[in-house]
């Protein structure tokens, strides 16, 4: 089972609904009838993740205010992006906090929450190639959004990009990043996520199998992708290459 299945799955043995309490500046907020599914316990930013009505909190663990967290100049740029290919912020919650290294205060997330995704239950390999495609081409506008925002994406991997019907969409922005020389590196990350998940599906597990097709995705086609994206889906595009890359390093 795959860690996205079983997460989902998680969700129907939980405890049952809870409810939670997240600090926002100097007040305490409660929901009712959370439903947690996922804890992690991620060295650097251990979080929980809950499902309330239509949404999702992730709420950070108290006490860890000197791990790295999600930006809150970074959220409130990714708020605005509206993309298919981008979750849908909603509402984020902060504390100052007194940092260790110069006594200064800063406004740090607390937890923020965002529309819950509805994922198919489907590998990529057995979607028709014009969904990859389709995919990166809202990827690209994403690239796009976050280049002229000075956004970096960090954390790219299959388990922080969700099938739909209709597209991949990114999750998981806690390691994103403020850094004006992104653009190369984000046309690299938005590959990561799709040649992840190809690999995901592919059983590749070993990273020599996935720095494999990496290094094909990377260094032969990655400008051809994006310009074949601002054209018409035809014979054209590299459904050829990339099937055949991938049947080659296929383990039956
Ligand atoms: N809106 C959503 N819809 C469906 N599933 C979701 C949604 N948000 C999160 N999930 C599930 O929860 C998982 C973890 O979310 P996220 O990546 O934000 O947490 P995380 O901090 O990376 O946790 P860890 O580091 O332990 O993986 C996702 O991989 C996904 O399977
Ligand atoms: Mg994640």
């Amino acid at each position: 089972m795959r860690e996205r299945d079983y997460i989902l799955s998680k969700q129907n043995d939980s405890d049952g609904p809870e409810t939670i309490y997240i600090q926002n500046k100097n007040s305490i907020i409660t929901f009712d009838n959370a439903v947690q599914i996922k804890t992690s316990h991620s060295f650097r930013k251990p979080s929980q993740i809950y499902k309330v009505g239509d949404k999702i909190i992730k709420r950070y663990k108290d006490g860890e205010d000197d791990y790295v967290r999600f930006q809150k100049e970074v959220f409130d740029i990714l708020k605005k992006s509206n993309l298919p290919a981008f979750m849908k912020l909603r509402d984020v919650y902060t504390e100052d906090v007194q940092l260790f290294v110069d006594d200064d205060f800063k406004e740090m997330i607390t937890a923020y929450s965002y529309d819950y995704i509805e994922t198919i239950n489907k590998k990529m390999i057995d979607l028709p190639m014009e969904y990859t495609l389709s995919s990166m081409c809202e990827l690209k506008k994403l690239v796009e959004f976050l280049n002229n925002n000075n956004v970096l994406i960090g954390d790219s991997s299959a388990a922080n990009c969700l099938v739909t019907e209709d597209n991949l969409v990114v999750i998981d922005p806690d390691y994103f990043e403020i850094n004006d020389k992104c653009e190369e590196e984000n046309l690299k990350e938005i590959n990561h996520y799709i040649s992840d998940l190809w690999c995901e599906e592919y059983g590749l597990n070993s990273m020599d199998d996935i720095r494999l097709i990496s290094k094909q995705f990377y260094d032969k086609n990655i400008d051809l992708y994006l310009y074949k994206m601002n054209m018409r889906l035809t014979e054209e595009t590299p459904r050829e290459f990339i099937t055949k890359t991938l049947q080659k390093n296929r383990r039956i």
